[in-house]
């Protein structure tokens, strides 16, 4: 058997579980006698928004073509796909959330006025095509009634057509007089390729992929301030993600009792981000004892014992994608020991200096993480942790102090957990908190079991704080607010829940 045959069996070997009928009377049969399909027409509120979007992208790049992918599935093994997940800037700019809407792409073709904007996308086929009942990938039986081309562009406000018309589109006049292309890179690799081909032909190869990186970090710059309902969603995670909280609060008593409790606190949470979101932002950190001084925890295979802290990172994405990102550190049994509150007060005295410094008139984005770590540093200094005074540990370019605190205070918070990520340094990092902005402050403390420059009483002691601030006319505050914080607070949330 040569390997071209071998392969071609493989690929059949995927029918191993199933053949449909494949006989005309058979598709006759299942393609009548169905009652009529209610489209959707009421359009969404996000629709409204999307207009400014656009013309805030439509105004860097005149002339030019815009290519954003919404991506497709990602194979998890054989015919099983990873649930889907559209790119974020396709996201952003269709207003489109959930499972919407795989192999999708946005396009932005110059015009007189600027651009126009058409969504290309795959449309419901009729009941009487073999799609309906024989395509697992878009077909009614399979994955239930897709949008229409007029129902999507109720729903979005976008004018829509097939995807069939996507490579016309795409190449239509490129090269000749102004039009060049850019798409989004990472998002979708065949339509990367159609565009790489086209501009091969078109002789527009040259500076193609900055181009490209280019287009990536406008779309995430755009993202950088975020509009009335990209709050209102946010602030709906962060209100589910508290009620998550409080469900794994009320999980306590079960994961103690169970060989692996950081999985019951895990599912605990899980369960309430799918029963009221899309599903989680990213995966939870469930991290009991000394678990809590790994930062990416993710395994949460330990057991929850009495007597020891554990840090929950966590967060809810509604079904618009957006994410909230809250870090708790709860005592197991309802009660911090003198220890565990001595270095839970001193990483909440960072996250409260850290937001009085954004709240300074003229502060910049890195100026927060500059404010929590000098109070980190006081703190080891006072326990005689340092080989330096805290100033000169913050002034030095060891930064020793960074031994306990080796990651950022502070990221930007939106579709992505770790949002607007390809942003120009100046954008992010260096810039000016601006009204609209949304980030996290997230401090910690991580004292290792087997750190011996740790005070023995410290020793197994893991504490991250992390709250969402968006930034108004007025000033930056706490949206996570009502989630308790301080060691009292904390104490009576878990008390009302665990003696109820
Ligand atoms: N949960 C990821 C982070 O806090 O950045
Ligand atoms: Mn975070
Ligand atoms: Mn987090």
């Amino acid at each position: 058997m040569t390997s071209e045959e071998k392969r071609q069996t493989l690929a059949a070997r995927g029918n191993n579980r199933s053949q449909q009928p494949d006989h005309g009377a058979f598709s006759d049969f299942i393609g009548s006698d169905w009652g009529p399909l209610v489209e959707k027409s009421e359009r969404a509120e996000v629709a409204d928004y999307l207009a400014d979007r656009h013309a805030q992208l439509s105004e860097r790049f005149p002339g030019e073509r815009l290519v954003i992918p919404a991506g497709t599935y990602k194979v998890r093994n054989n015919d099983c796909d990873y649930r889907f997940r559209a790119h974020s800037a396709f996201a952003h700019m269709t207003g489109l959330g959930g499972e919407l809407e795989p192999d999708a792409v946005l396009v932005f073709n110059p015009s007189e006025a600027g651009h126009d904007v058409t969504l290309y996308f795959h449309p419901r086929a009729p009941r009487s095509s073999q799609e309906f009942y024989g395509d697992s990938r878009y077909g009614e039986f399979w994955v239930g009634a897709r949008p229409s081309l007029a129902e999507m562009s109720a729903v979005t406000g976008l004018h829509c057509d097939s995807i069939d018309n996507l490579s016309d589109a795409l190449q239509k006049d490129l090269g000749q007089g102004q039009v060049t292309i850019r798409v989004v890179p990472e998002s979708d690799a065949s339509i990367e390729a159609q565009v790489a081909d086209l501009r091969q032909r078109a002789e527009l190869t040259e500076g193609a992929a900055d181009a490209d990186l280019d287009l990536a970090e406008a779309l995430a710059e755009i993202r950088l301030t975020k509009d009335e309902w990209e709050i209102k969603e946010i602030t709906k995670s962060i209100e589910l993600t508290h009620e998550g909280f409080s469900e794994i609060i009320a999980s306590m008593p079960r994961a103690r009792g169970h060989w692996r409790g950081e999985r019951v606190v895990e599912g605990a949470f899980g369960a309430k981000a799918r029963e009221e979101g899309n599903g989680l932002g990213y995966d939870t950190i469930a991290a009991a004892g000394n678990h809590a001084n790994t930062l990416h925890f993710i395994d949460n295979n330990g057991p929850v014992e009495p007597g020891k802290l554990i840090l929950v990172d966590a967060g809810i994405e509604v079904d618009s994608l957006y994410t909230a990102d809250i870090t708790r550190t709860l005592p197991v049994d309802g009660k911090f020991t003198q220890a565990q509150a001595e270095v839970y007060e001193a990483v909440l005295e960072a996250a409260n200096r850290a937001l009085e410094k954004a709240n300074e008139p003229g502060c910049r984005f890195r100026d927060i993480h500059t404010a929590a770590m000098e109070v980190i540093a006081d703190h080891l200094e006072k326990w005689g942790m340092l080989p330096c005074t805290a100033a000169e540990s913050l002034a030095s370019p060891a930064q020793y102090h960074r031994r306990w605190m080796p990651h950022g205070t502070s990221h930007h918070l939106g579709l992505d957990v770790h949002d607007c990520a390809a942003a120009r340094r100046e954008m992010y990092t260096d810039a000016e908190l601006t009204s609209g902005m949304i980030f996290t402050i997230e401090p910690g403390l991580y004292f290792r079991e087997d750190d011996l420059k740790v005070p023995e009483r410290f020793r197994g002691i893991g504490v991250r704080i992390e709250d969402d601030i968006l930034v108004t006319e007025t000033g930056a505050v706490r949206i996570s607010e009502d989630i308790p914080r301080t060691v009292s607070d904390i104490e009576s949330w878990m008390g009302r829940i665990l003696n109820k």
